[in-house]
């Protein structure tokens, strides 16, 4: 083929068409079939964000001609059958691609559920002092006598009858003032936002509703923990303070990848980032309709909001640029949200409801923390307390109400089941806690919700590890024994492995097993997530064993067992009554900022005196990682009730190990 001809064909234009869809797309040749379906909106799932890993973004060519770079994990007889990894196959000319049914994935997660709380609980100092309020006025109607305008009518009725001097309104809210004074008779209830303020200066209080008459309606706000994996919205009332009901959903963005990293790779593409930002905003409103729904409640009479989540999820949520929040020097486009509507967002509650969103400290350190530092109170107490958030990241804050100094390590998601061979989620059926005798060496184990075992989850795994390390199943550096009189332990496709549940045991139909190189990369993972801790108190001149609390918020360290947390060294080797769990905190961070405007200033407060430590650009980091690759660690005299298990059991070693 001639220059010509070859830039000719490199540029000729396709039509792709989708069934059952029927949608339709003119792109140029060598257009991945996933970035054409993402043109079309079409709902292709993309975990690994179109790295060819997945394997998941499976479309059926059924004519034309396309590229086949990859064909990731498809077996020679799907090949055949047309079937392709869209991420990895090329448009070659006009083609006609079948994008199958979703199987919807169930959208309540484990622990989630909250069965009508009355409130969360708070660490910290506040009280219920919403900023919406709704007041009744009796408005005197104009005449040719007096010509005043609507909007200073009404301001002078809100003068004279609650002593409020000024009020300010959109342009969306005087569209219709002169309508909705007539109607109601001049006789209204005006919902107003309260102490809002710009740069440290109060802004006159703003018009968020009209109702007609004396007030009848809810007057209603929604906190949102905008996670990775889930997202929760919970629904209080203002007028009495309480959470009247709560509703929790997956975080539809999975589609576009599992983690932070794949969706920020992910916003990459043609109309990623579009995508990704529908698609919180979809989730949040699944869960605003829901609430809206069971409650009896109109959308409208949600007058405010605020969403807690991590800096990559709060940028996605605004349609921001996350990219260079994962590029050195790994910088966030912004650390607090400038003034939100509802409407502005999409989002279905009231348009002028403000949205306020909690505000980050860096790239790894967000508005989840910021709220998880507020609602455990650590910000505002003399103990010197370290605050643990673990998830795909591990965050934590260390420090006292006179400083705060905050890091955040790369976990990856071992210990939220993703990369382990028979990892999963906290839904129905993970094995969520282990016991190995130290005679037979025979598993106990209990799931979630007493389902059928399907796999376990990171609590799970970390008991399972706890116990195979000091029952002598495994080494100090992650290895099996081989040699060990169980079959529990056995060599499968070279690789060695521990059987927690045949198939058929506590009704599994397939093997659940622990395999040296799941333990690998849990071993990593807690490595990481401890050397964080240390290079956290060593850059402040402290040991850890100085911390007088350690505070364990987030989904994940409500069920992990601290012993065995220890036992593994992903948690310091601490008095029991040193740890304490706070549940959500990051939920509990936006509810208390919804109910208590005073909550708000300090949760700016804390995110601006927060000192955010980059640990790729600390040398001791990396030292401290490859000490804690063993277990417990390295320096088995920082663990010594682990020493002292190991002792009782005659199970492992009481000598510090070798060097890595
Ligand atoms: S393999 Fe295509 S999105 Fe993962």
């Amino acid at each position: 083929m001639s220059d010509a001809a070859a830039t000719e064909s490199r540029t000729a234009m396709a039509t792709i068409t989708f069934s059952p869809s029927g949608e339709t797309i003119e792109v140029p040749a060598g257009t991945s079939l996933l970035d054409a379906a993402i043109l079309c909106e079409l709902d292709v799932p993309a975990p690994c964000a179109g790295q060819g890993r997945c394997g998941r973004c499976r479309v059926r060519v059924t004519s034309g001609e396309v590229e086949r770079r990859s064909n990731a994990g498809l077996a020679t007889t799907e090949i055949l059958d047309g079937w392709a990894v869209a991420c990895q196959t090329y448009v070659g000319g006009s083609a006609e691609i079948e994008v199958p049914e979703r199987r919807r994935e169930a959208v309540r997660p484990h622990g989630h559920a909250v069965a009508e709380p009355e409130s969360l609980p708070i660490g910290c100092d506040w009280r219920q002092d919403p900023a919406v309020r709704t007041f009744e006025l009796d408005i005197e109607p104009p005449s040719l006598a007096d010509n005043t305008s609507d909007f200073d009518r009404l301001r002078r009725a809100l003068a004279q009858q609650h002593g409020i001097e000024e009020v300010r309104a959109e342009l969306p809210m005087l569209r219709r003032l002169g309508t909705d004074l007539r109607m109601a008779n001049w006789k209204v209830s005006v919902t107003l936002e309260m102490r809002d303020w710009v740069f440290g200066t109060y802004l006159p209080p703003r018009l968020i509703r009209i109702y007609p008459g004396a007030f009848s309606h809810a007057s209603m706000g929604v906190a949102v923990d905008l996670g990775t994996t889930s997202v929760v919205a919970y629904l209080l009332d203002f007028a009495t303070g309480r959470v009247v009901d709560s509703a929790s959903a997956y975080n539809k963005q999975i589609a576009c990848g599992d983690d932070v990293i794949s969706r920020i790779i992910y916003a990459k593409r043609k109309r990623g980032l579009g995508r990704l930002q529908r698609l919180a905003v979809e989730t949040i409103n699944d869960l605003l309709e829901e609430l809206q729904a069971r409650n009896g409640i109109e959308l409208y009479e949600i007058h405010e909001m605020t969403v807690a989540g991590n800096t990559t999820m709060t940028h996605l949520l605004l349609g921001l640029d996350p990219q260079y929040l994962r590029a050195e020097p790994y910088i966030p486009t912004i650390s607090a949200s400038p003034k939100l509507a509802a409407g502005e967002l999409g989002l279905h509650a009231n348009i002028l409801a403000r949205v306020h969103v909690m505000p980050s400290v860096g790239s790894y350190v967000g508005g989840d923390i910021t709220a998880g530092v507020i609602s455990s109170g650590m910000f505002a107490t003399d103990k010197l307390t370290l605050f643990i958030d673990i998830g795909t990241n591990g965050e934590m804050v260390l420090g006292t109400k006179d400083w705060l100094l905050a890091c955040a390590c790369s976990a990856g998601p071992a210990f939220e089941g993703g990369g382990v061979g028979s990892g999963m989620r906290a839904s129905a059926g993970a094995i969520e806690d282990v016991y190995i005798s130290d005679d037979t060496w025979e598993p106990t184990f209990r799931t979630v919700d007493d389902a059928p075992a399907v796999g376990i989850c990171g609590s799970g795994l970390i008991d399972l590890l706890g116990e195979l390390f000091v029952t002598g199943l495994l080494d100090k550096s992650g290895h099996l024994d081989l040699e060990a009189p169980t079959a529990r332990v056995r060599v499968r496709r070279g690789v060695p492995e521990y059987v927690v549940c045949r198939a058929g045991e506590g009704g599994a139909d397939h093997d659940i097993n622990l395999t040296e190189s799941d333990i690998s990369s849990l071993i990593r993972a807690k490595a990481a997530i401890y050397a964080g801790f240390e290079v956290l108190c060593r850059s402040v001149g402290v040991d850890l064993a100085d911390v007088e609390e350690i505070l364990i918020g987030g989904a994940f360290g409500q069920y992990v067992n601290i012993e065995k947390a220890i036992r593994i060294g992903l948690l310091p080797d601490q008095p029991v009554e040193r740890f304490k769990f706070l549940g959500n905190t990051s939920a509990q961070g936006a509810y208390a900022a919804l109910l208590c405007v005073n909550t708000r200033h300090d949760v700016l407060e804390v995110a601006a005196k927060m000192t955010y430590l980059e640990l790729s650009a600390d040398n001791t980091f990396m030292d401290e990682y490859t000490s804690a690759l063993f277990l417990p660690h390295t320096d088995l005299a920082n663990f010594p009730s682990v020493q002292e298990a190991l002792a009782k059991r005659g199970a492992g070693p009481t000598a510090t190990p070798e060097s890595p």
